[in-house]
């Protein structure tokens, strides 16, 4: 099946936040692990990592609504239909809610938020220890839920890819 592909804009965001998404799974996995030096620069990278993030997906939820996003496969069973509409969906929500609570759980143990040093950002909430550990937990379990949809969606690109062969992957990497 022919069909056109995603934009150069839609791309570029989807690879740059692929990439910075995996890389802050795995570093705030890791970093919560370790009570070495580094962790506290791991830290500090993190936060302004993941407002990069958010600062992304912002700009990704208004690049969805100008550019158009090829169909799936007519030839696609309805439950595979569905269940990419049910991940994509859960995608963007995990993509908002991940730095969201971590900001909030910052805010919440009155610690400042800071761009790279050069931009600090307003506290979202006052600083109370229930609310902190409230965010906290939500962060660790919203950082779960994000590993297993993330599983779920690269295991469906690379049946599209490898398997099926129906231009679903490539309408992602070379825009074909
Ligand atoms: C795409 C965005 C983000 C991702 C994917 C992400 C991912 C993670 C993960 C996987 C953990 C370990 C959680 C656990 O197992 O308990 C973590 C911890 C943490 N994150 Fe994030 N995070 C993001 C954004 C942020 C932001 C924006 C902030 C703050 C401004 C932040 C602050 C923290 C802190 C302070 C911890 C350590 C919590 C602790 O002490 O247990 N994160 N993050």
């Amino acid at each position: 099946m022919t069909s056109i592909g995603h934009s150069l804009s839609t791309r570029l965001l989807h690879w740059a936040m692929a990439f910075i998404i995996i890389s802050m799974l795995c570093l705030g996995s890791s970093m919560i692990q370790s009570l070495d030096t580094w962790q506290m620069e791991a830290v500090k990278l993190h936060k302004s990592f993941g407002i990069v993030a958010l600062i992304l997906v912002i700009v990704r939820l208004f690049n969805k609504l100008i550019s158009k996003s090829p169909p799936l496969p007519n030839d696609l069973p309805k439950w595979q239909k569905f269940a990419a509409h049910v991940t994509h969906f859960s995608l963007y929500a995990l993509m908002l809610a991940m730095p969201i609570s971590g900001w909030l759980m910052q805010s919440a143990d009155g610690r400042e938020v800071s761009l790279f040093n050069l931009i600090t950002l307003p506290q979202l909430i006052h600083a109370d220890i229930k609310m902190y550990s409230l965010f906290r937990e939500i962060h660790g379990y919203v950082a779960s839920l994000f590993f297993l949809i993330l599983f779920m969606h690269i295991g469906a690109a690379l049946y599209h890819g490898l398997v099926r062969r129906d231009g679903v992957l490539s309408s992602m990497t070379s825009g074909k």
